[in-house]
């Protein structure tokens, strides 16, 4: 049997359902033949563990002790080693963070398999990144959009960078200004990337006003991170979607007067129309993202569409006047931001931001990716593409 689960404590733990979850991981991890044992413990027995090989003589939530390791290592191949869990520990973490106490166990058991097989979340912050990722997708695999917020724990515990992706429409404009065909935003999204950005965006506005046809179809040729493409959500730009294919779609409300956009998209009251086009967009493979108002109402609504992700509108907060009202935005993004998790959302989060406002934002656990783009293509003109990304992913970083 690939996963054996010995119980040495009282609690009462749900052993079937585990084991088949773990057997579901090692599938999902591509080694259905690989051998672990989960052994649970209470608080006194793993302190005596962690006393005895870990130097550590207090209760942990779990330890790992791979058999690819040491001077057994390689006699049985296919097994990988033992993850011991205090099932004490876990229930009292559970309960703190508020999560379903199988939920949260099947994650610490991950969490030592993941371990097992070679990832170290001490050795650094890439390494702890790789680790968390690969939790979240074991855990959203496995428990379905309720794996998200299970994962926060290890979020909160670990570092977990958030994204850059940069939006290139105002190279455009600058372009555009004067009909030329210089500066030229697919350049601009090289040299982005260059400098770190994660993603590519671009919004393909109704009036051509600043990026056009021609630059979504070379970036989607160039771009190497992620091209997303932000849209209202209309027969001509679902079709372009669906003929371009971005990794990524956002859907945004679109008015031709608007300098920009100027709030997130109504779904609330809207839903059924809102669905018809994220499962359209879904049907053809494509992520699809909504940008929305930092409310729960809108949020809920959202999350009967089937939208992947929600991007909270940050305008409110970047237009707030004063300390006192600013905060008070920086509260309804940091609720909206624990409500889109709990849906199930993927959070991300833009508009407005800049070199002086991000840091407070960046801040919130929740919001995985930043998209911005005036701020930083402003600041390439003055200091350069790559400098500009480079600038703002070290601010976002730094308060994380
Ligand atoms: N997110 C969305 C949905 C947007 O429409 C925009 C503006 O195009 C941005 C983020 C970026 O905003 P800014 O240019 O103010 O950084």
């Amino acid at each position: 049997m690939p996963v054996e689960i010995l119980n040495q404590q009282a609690f009462p733990v749900p052993r079937a359902w585990l084991r088949k979850k773990l057997e579901e991981a090692l599938v999902a991890l591509g080694i259905p033949e690989k051998e672990a044992t989960f052994i649970l413990l209470d608080d006194e027995q793993i302190t005596a563990y962690n006393t005895e090989y870990l130097g550590r003589p207090y209760p942990t939530n779990v330890i790992s002790f791979s058999q690819r390791e040491g001077p057994f290592a390689g006699i049985q191949p296919q097994v990988l080693g033992d993850v011991l869990l205090s099932i004490e520990t876990a229930r009292r973490e559970a309960e703190e963070y508020g999560l379903p106490f199988r939920h949260y166990l099947l994650a610490l058991a991950l969490h030592g398999l993941l371990h097992l097989l070679g990832h170290e979340h001490e050795r650094g912050r890439y390494a702890a990144w790789l680790m968390v990722r690969k939790e979240l997708d074991l855990l959203t695999k496995l428990l379905g959009p309720r794996g998200r917020k299970t994962i926060n724990f290890v979020r909160r515990r670990e570092y977990m960078p958030a994204k850059l992706a940069v939006n290139v429409d105002h190279v455009a404009t600058v372009r555009e200004a004067r009909k030329v065909d210089y500066p030229d935003p697919v350049h601009a999204a090289v040299l982005a990337e260059l400098g770190g950005a994660h993603g590519i965006v671009v919004h393909l506005r109704e009036d051509r006003r600043h990026i056009q046809d021609r630059d979504v179809r070379l970036l989607r040729e160039v771009v190497q991170t992620k091209l997303i493409l932000e849209m209202a959500a209309t027969e001509e730009m679902i079709k372009i979607a669906k003929e371009i294919r971005p990794d990524q779609v956002t859907l945004v409300p679109e008015r031709r007067q608007e300098i920009t956009t100027e709030g997130g998209l109504k779904v609330r009251g809207r839903t059924a129309k809102v669905r018809e086009v994220v499962e359209d967009l879904k049907e053809a493979g494509l992520k699809v993202s909504i940008f929305i108002d930092p409310d729960p109402a809108q949020l809920k609504a959202a999350a009967k569409t089937g939208a992947d992700i929600v991007e909270l509108h940050t305008g409110n907060y970047a237009e707030a006047k004063g300390a006192e009202e600013r905060e008070l935005e920086l509260v309804r993004l940091e609720e909206a931001a624990r409500v889109a998790r709990d849906l199930g959302f993927e959070v991300h989060a833009g508009h407005g931001l800049h070199y002086g406002n991000i840091s407070p934002v960046a801040a919130i656990p929740e919001i995985e990716e930043f998209s911005i783009g005036h701020a930083i293509v402003a600041r390439a003109i003055m200091v350069g593409m790559k400098d500009a990304v480079r600038e703002m992913l070290c601010l976002i970083e730094r308060a994380r």
